[in-house]
């Protein structure tokens, strides 16, 4: 049978593979994205795209009966998840033992559900992590190339002071400062021109209506409205939704053939393709490239794969807490979703903490103050192929989330100390402070310089490519979307330099 034939083939449409998109399309090259979720772009009968955060459907999550959000309860009370029709909804949990990871689907990937922190790392610490990446290249063009491209912005610091929106995020800040610890303004991709404009009523609320992590229907450049719009602008790439690549094979005559699911609103498979390309890129994100290319070495469809493929897995240390706040002390019931400052304790030598102030859009007054912490843990997780499930199974012990919780606390400990302040034990669904157990920001599994060379380059097989989030080896430090578009422009510019993709 003769398969459909693209030049290049770009799996998942989250930021590597958006990049690449983008940038083969503007090398003339004919390029098919597949992304296995929908594209978000028609209002339901809400009139809306997307759900809230505070009253989700069906739109909320990837084929689940029940919502599965990071806060699980409010006071112990399960009032927080719902009953939701299976659906090929906008958010997943992948739940592995002792780890699960949040992951976006859909045209635009991680960027339709995330918060939209926007950070570039100490430059001292991604040499660390990446010690054969040249620093200046990236500090000098690639950072300031995505960082552009995605367009990241700092919130006006006047209106910052001013707002009831944002007084949860100065209550945090004040308490810091009691505790000697330093805050920075984060910078972000959501629009603060459009956020004024709905806190002044002339705009539809989004970031202000408890929209993020089931998707933002206004204010936020996703990557459906930066690069994949350009990518379509270049009049050389498609995108292909609803179609999940499972198989990778290498013909006769060195084009790699894809089998590829095509799923229907139920998640039923109605229909596979089998899709070949000269060159393939694989931006499906930590958990789907690793996957990928585990199956195609562990069935022996790519046997030369190395065997780095699988390890090297982090999720950037993050652990989630809250802090109840004096009853004086009020964070608001307005705020907004969007988080613009950390408390940057990075430098400890001893315990390494970015810790993002998180809003807990509740709609009433909270009493408690939110946080999502990246910590330095170097512990790493390692995949292995399950053959009776066809999958990547992640092997992490509940043991290995200990040192994040363990930093977490050191900072926490002191700044509740300072405010005299304690914990809140409510949000998790049992009497945990902290939970390690779950993360948004899933990092390695091919990683950079072992499973690739230093271009993300597959080891084993000419014009394979690696492009996302999985060549970073488990720790980024801050946030990692604008890590992962620098690098992917960084390989893109080389690789259309040197490889003759096409
Ligand atoms: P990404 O996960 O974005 O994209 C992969 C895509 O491939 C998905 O669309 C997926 O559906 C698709 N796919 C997977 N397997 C496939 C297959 N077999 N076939 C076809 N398609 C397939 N980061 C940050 O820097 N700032 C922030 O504020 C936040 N906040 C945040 C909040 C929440 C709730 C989450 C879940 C995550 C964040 N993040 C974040 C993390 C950030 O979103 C994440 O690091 C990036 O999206 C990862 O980008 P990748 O390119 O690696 O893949």
């Amino acid at each position: 049978a003769s398969a459909e034939y693209a030049p290049a083939v770009v799996v998942g449409s989250g930021y590597g593979a958006a990049v690449a998109a983008l940038r083969l399309g503007e090398a003339g090259v004919k390029t098919l994205v597949l992304e296995m979720g929908r594209l978000w772009n028609a209002p339901a009968s809400d009139g809306k795209v997307y759900c809230s955060m505070t009253a989700p459907d069906r739109r909320s999550m990837w084929f689940k009966t029940r919502t599965e959000a990071p806060l699980a309860t409010f006071l112990w009370l399960d009032v927080i998840n719902k009953d939701i029709t299976p659906y090929p909804g906008v958010l997943d949990r992948v739940r592995f033992p002792n780890m699960s990871v949040y992951v976006g689907r859909g045209v635009g990937g991680g960027s339709l559900v995330n918060g939209g922190m926007a950070v570039t790392p100490s430059r001292a610490y991604f040499q660390e992590v990446l010690p054969q990446v040249d620093a200046d290249a990236m500090y000098a063009t690639y950072f300031p190339l995505a960082n552009r491209m995605l367009g990241a912005a700092t919130v006006p610091s006047a209106w910052f002071e001013s707002t009831e929106w944002y007084k949860y995020a100065r209550v945090s800040r004040d308490q810091a400062k009691t505790a000697g610890l330093k805050t920075v303004f984060v910078p972000n991709v959501y629009d603060f021109d459009y956020m004024q404009r709905e806190a002044a009523g002339t705009a539809t609320k989004s970031a202000l209506a408890q929209e993020v992590i089931y998707g933002n229907n206004f204010g936020k450049r996703s990557l459906d409205k930066t690069y994949l719009a350009a990518a379509l602008g270049t009049g050389n790439v498609t995108i292909r939704t609803l179609s999940r690549a499972r198989a990778i094979r290498r013909a006769a005559d060195g084009t790699y053939v894809l089998t590829v699911d095509r799923l229907d609103d139920t998640g039923a498979v109605v229909g596979t393709d089998e899709i070949s390309c000269r060159s393939l890129f694989l931006g499906a994100g930590s958990l789907g490239t690793t996957e990928l290319l585990l199956r195609a070495r562990e069935t022996g469809t790519l046997p030369a794969l190395s065997p780095q493929i699988g390890r090297g897995w982090g999720g950037n240390g993050n652990v989630m807490l809250g802090r109840a706040n004096h009853i004086w002390n009020t964070t608001g019931a307005n705020q907004s979703t969007i988080p613009v400052m950390g408390i940057d304790d990075w430098s400890n030598a001893t315990n390494p903490v970015f810790a993002e102030i998180a809003p807990l859009p509740a709609g009433t007054e909270t009493w408690a103050s939110l946080y999502l912490a990246i910590t330095k843990n170097p512990e790493r997780g390692t995949f292995t192929y399950d053959a009776a499930k066809d999958a990547a199974v992640l092997n992490w012990t509940g043991t290995q989330s200990a040192p994040s919780v363990t930093a977490a606390k050191s900072l926490f400990d002191r700044l509740n100390s300072a405010n005299g302040t304690i914990y809140r034990y409510d949000l998790f669904g049992d009497t945990r402070a902290f939970a390690a157990d779950f993360c948004y920001h899933p990092l390695g599994g091919c990683v950079l310089g072992r499973a690739t060379d230093a271009y993300g380059r597959a080891v084993g097989y000419d014009r394979l490519y690696v492009t996302d989030g999985s060549l970073i080896p488990g720790s980024i430090g801050v946030n990692p979307f604008v890590t992962i578009t620098a690098l992917a422009e960084r390989t893109m510019a080389r690789v259309l330099a040197e490889d003759g993709v096409g």
